[in-house]
């Protein structure tokens, strides 16, 4: 009885008013902009699962072939756990169609689905691995990249080769990302009026002199993740990513200074959007001139240590 009620409010009353039934929260406006994208992807969701259809079929087979992974890695690991991942996983893959089916990620988890099959009917040897690759960076080369590297305000003309900033953002991608989603994405443009423009929409810019050779968006794809819940995922993804192009490049003797974008009006949003063709499901995380540096910068001060050693 309880179910059939159950059914019939949800059949009445559209959606959107059983939420808003359930809890209203009277916020300060500012909050306005960040339940509107919590929102937004929330609804999209819900109701492309009402609809029966996986809700992002690359990112979610990349999320359950992680977990299978995991598991499949386990020194103990033994049949009979995670069919429930599995067939998310399987329906996923199958859901991906046409050119799509050649990505790296249909390969990658049909691999990992290919393993747990095996598993479950005893033929899978041992537990997936690999040996320690060592990295043959020692610590105080590492060290150095990453204590010399500044922010680099002041920019002089001269090439800059795509390779260079395809190099850069490379690196974003071997950072780690929560469940393997890999949600990160950047907006680039190399054309000189553009990242003019660009650069005008940041207040962060103003500091800069000369020219940077590019102008690039970081942005996350939020159709990846479960909002509000995992709300904090897609700066964090991102910041990660990030931190590893500010450091490939400069490795490349390149300079690629953030630009803070949580300041942005609504104005500047639509207009670096309109700009960069930025899809409303992509949240624009953080901005970036990427140039030839015309001179370093002094470094900032470092706060005094607070580290917490706990002991006992
Ligand atoms: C999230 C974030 C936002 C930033 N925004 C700006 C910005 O808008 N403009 C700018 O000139 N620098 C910006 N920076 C660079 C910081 O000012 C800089 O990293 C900090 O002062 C330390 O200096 P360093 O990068 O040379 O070590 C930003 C850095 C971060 C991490």
């Amino acid at each position: 009885m309880k179910k059939i009620f159950r059914e019939l409010y949800r059949l009445i009353i559209p959606f959107w008013v059983r939420r808003r039934i359930r809890g209203i929260v009277i916020a300060p406006s500012f909050y306005k902009r960040m339940i509107d994208e919590c929102e937004e992807v929330y609804y999209a969701r819900y109701s492309a699962e009402r609809a029966g259809k996986t809700w992002w079929p690359e990112a979610e087979a990349r999320k359950a072939a992680h977990i299978l992974d995991k598991g499949l890695q386990r020194d103990d690991v033994s049949p009979g756990h995670g069919a429930q991942i599995a067939s998310s996983l399987e329906r996923n893959i199958k859901l991906i169609g046409g050119e799509d089916k050649k990505k790296t990620t249909v390969v990658w988890s049909s691999e990992i689905l290919e393993d747990y099959n095996q598993l479950q009917i005893g033929q899978l040897a041992q537990p997936r691995g690999a040996s320690f690759v060592n990295p043959e960076v020692d610590y105080e080369l590492l060290f150095r990249l990453q204590e010399t590297r500044r922010s680099i305000r002041s920019f002089k003309k001269g090439a800059l080769s795509r390779e260079s900033i395809e190099k850069v953002l490379d690196a974003s991608l071997h950072a780690p990302h929560s469940c393997n989603r890999q949600a990160i994405a950047s907006f680039v443009s190399m054309e000189e009026n553009m990242v003019k423009k660009c650069l005008g929409l940041n207040n962060g810019a103003t500091g800069i002199s000369g020219q940077p050779q590019a102008f690039i968006s970081f942005c996350s794809d939020l159709r990846c993740y479960d909002l509000p819940k995992e709300q904090s995922l897609p700066t964090l993804d991102t910041a990660l990513g990030v931190q590893n192009s500010v450091l490939a490049a400069h490795s490349l003797s390149l300079g690629l200074t953030l630009l803070n974008w949580s300041h942005a009006t609504p104005a500047q949003e639509r207009n670096l959007r309109d700009l960069l063709k930025i899809p409303p499901y992509y949240k624009i995380i953080i901005n970036a001139a990427l140039g030839l540096p015309r001179k370093g910068a002094p470094v900032p001060v470092k706060k005094t240590e607070e580290r917490f050693w706990v002991e006992g």
